[in-house]
């Protein structure tokens, strides 16, 4: 006989964690009868109780805690299984909390890499490409179709396309009167886009229309692989980048985007979730002048360690390949090319990282998560 023990405010009862307790009103809350099975919307307002919820009895039946309530004719049936995974993480279970796995230099020929058409039309390749760009926060669709649709074919089977100050695309190539350090042929320093926004974008799309000019090869790093390195290297300059917001902007004719954001991202763990990078739309600092004493030395650093081969992958962009990636936490740049050498033009768009997790979690209860242990496809590196 499991013994479950009643206090006035919740109850305690044994569970694999160990002897755990649940606040009443909480366990009123998650008796599933809150939930429309229409709707999937909560339909219960625990202000709507004269008084807090109290248990009159307790006691497990098939794999569910049965409460009879004091004040309500209403029996609640928990099941054991969402008691049992708050009682070891916390929270509820959550197919799309993968851990971020960092990568390095030589990680570029172990980029995923999926055919347009199978993300488009089998649920496992869209689940091995949205595990991906969750783990790595990057992968690589290729054999993508020419036609105008082809772009936003691939990111609405991913999530809905978010516009940002461009619109809802935006093309990578020379312009006569550029908005943008990406629309000439010079370099782009590492950065990640559009930090003036007060949501930067999240997943980033770009897909390479053509490029047959000299040079202009893309570059990538982790910005969690890079950050980690930091903090061992230097805890109080992590420090620093984790806990103060710095400035940016994207100013032009008819925007004027500002925002203040963290260089170093962290979660309530402590753990890095990204990082915020973009010396050309860094605006004057304006922490006090004292702090930036100690900050400014601590933010070159990192800007120098994200110039360090052994982070950095460099390869081609080919027609035809479409790149994704987190853009709060990959960071990505690109070598200045021969502007009459050829032409270079990448199609661009975004979506949510929301809109992501969403796309998983939905493959992953049909069965489909995306785990693999195939060898890639370098063939298409
Ligand atoms: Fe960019």
């Amino acid at each position: 006989m499991i013994k479950i023990t009643l206090t006035d405010t919740g109850l305690t009862l044994p569970l694999f964690a160990g002897e755990t307790y649940f606040n009443y009103c909480w366990l009123r809350d998650a008796c599933p009868s809150c939930i429309d099975p229409q709707t999937r919307e909560r339909i219960f307002d625990v202000a709507s109780l004269a008084e807090l919820p109290r248990a009159r009895s307790a006691h497990i039946s098939d794999e569910a805690l049965v409460i009879e309530w004091q004040a309500e004719t209403q029996v609640s049936h928990i099941p054991l299984s969402l008691l049992e995974s708050f009682a070891t993480r916390g929270r509820a279970e959550d197919p799309a909390d993968l851990p971020r796995t960092p990568w390095y230099a030589d990680h570029g020929p172990r980029f995923t890499r999926v055919p347009q058409q199978a993300v488009l039309s089998d649920p496992d390749a869209k689940a091995r490409l949205t595990r991906a760009l969750i783990e790595d926060g990057i992968a690589i669709v290729t054999q993508m179709e020419g036609d105008e649709d082809s772009l936003p074919r691939l990111v609405n089977a991913i999530g809905p396309i978010t516009p940002s100050a461009e619109g809802l695309f935006f093309d990578v190539r020379v312009e006569i009167e550029p908005t943008n350090l990406a629309f000439t042929s010079g370099p782009l320093e590492m950065h990640t886009d559009l930090p003036g926004e007060e949501a930067a974008p999240g997943m980033q799309f770009l897909h390479c229309l053509e490029n047959t000019v000299e040079g202009g090869l893309s570059l990538f790093l982790d910005g969690v692989a890079v950050a980690e390195a930091l903090r061992e290297e230097d805890p109080d300059a992590f420090r620093l980048l984790a806990d103060n917001k710095i400035p940016f902007f994207y100013r032009h004719d008819n925007w004027d985007y500002r925002a203040h954001q963290r260089v170093i991202e962290t979660d309530p763990e402590g753990r890095v979730t990204g990082v915020t990078i973009s010396q050309h739309l860094q605006d004057a600092m304006d922490l006090p002048q004292d702090l930036l004493d100690s900050y400014y030395p601590a933010f070159i650093k990192f800007l120098k360690m994200m110039q360090e081969d052994r982070f950095l992958v460099r390869f081609r962009s080919e027609a035809g390949n479409c790149v994704i990636f987190d853009n709060h936490r990959i960071v990505h740049g690109r070598e200045g090319y021969v502007a009459d050498s050829g032409t270079r033009h990448l199609r661009g768009c975004y979506t949510d990282r929301g809109a992501l997790r969403s796309t998983y979690r939905v493959l992953a209860k049909q069965g489909f998560d995306g785990r693999t242990t195939a060898e890639p496809d370098l063939c298409s590196a």
